[in-house]
């Protein structure tokens, strides 16, 4: 199984993101995770899809945007129009899940369904052939730097049985405290595409992780 780098912009310079863009995709990157946050389902505000807009011009890389907004029903469009090749939104942010990845995916976008920690699988449970991504979120969302929640470890396993039982595409992507040491957790319990912000923008080597996590491998047995 292919592991896919997404490198999040959160930890990169903001004054500094087309650079930042260029110097991942140098280094192997395969995606670029944007973390968007609109200071109600999180506190903080990040970027929006202005944003997005201004890099899609000067980047082949696949752009995966992890919406930590309330009522994302409201930005699809946006971020579509921006140049978004995945959005995700957040299970806890909108009470109308199935329509808001239907109207995701009527606009030529794949579609992900975002968990925080303490959040059950089983929310996915009629959704599923909807789902080309799930996003498991190892930190409670809203900053980047934060310490790997290990109890989300169990969570990716089911999920990963869940898919190969279901027989579905559908990939696990792992986002929040990413390094080094926690990479070949969740890597082991089966998720393929990794986000990694501080680990990769902050650490001295911090590029040369891209590599090294693409070269990480899977669950040695079925899962
Ligand atoms: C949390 C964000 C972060 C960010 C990466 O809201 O989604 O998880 O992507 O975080 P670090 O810096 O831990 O890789
Ligand atoms: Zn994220």
């Amino acid at each position: 199984m292919t592991i896919l780098v997404a490198p999040s912009l959160l930890a990169a310079d903001f004054g500094k993101l087309r650079e930042a863009v260029k110097l991942v995709e140098e280094n192997g990157a395969d995606w670029i995770h944007f973390d968007i946050m609109d200071g109600h389902f999180v506190p903080a505000i990040t970027m929006g899809p202005a944003v997005v807009q201004s890099l899609r011009p000067h980047s082949r890389l696949f752009f995966d945007v992890h919406l930590m907004v309330a009522n994302p029903e409201a930005h699809l469009e946006a971020f579509a129009a921006a140049g978004a090749d995945l959005i995700t939104v957040h299970a806890e942010a909108t009470a109308h899940l199935d329509r808001v990845l239907r109207r995701i995916k009527a606009l030529g976008v794949k579609a992900g369904v975002a968990l925080n920690p303490a959040t059950s699988p089983a929310v996915l449970d009629y959704v599923w052939p909807l789902l080309d991504l799930v996003l498991v979120m190892s930190v409670n969302p809203g900053a980047g730097g934060q310490p790997f929640i290990p109890e989300v470890l169990p969570k990716i396993s089911f999920l990963a049985q869940q898919i190969r039982e279901r027989a579905l595409s559908t990939v696990i992507e792992v986002d929040g405290g990413i390094n080094a040491e926690t990479a070949s957790q969740v890597v082991q319990a089966g998720a393929t595409v990794l986000v990694a912000g501080t680990a990769v923008f902050t650490g001295e080597d911090g590029l040369k992780l891209i590599q090294a996590f693409k070269l990480l491998k899977g669950p040695t047995r079925p899962i």
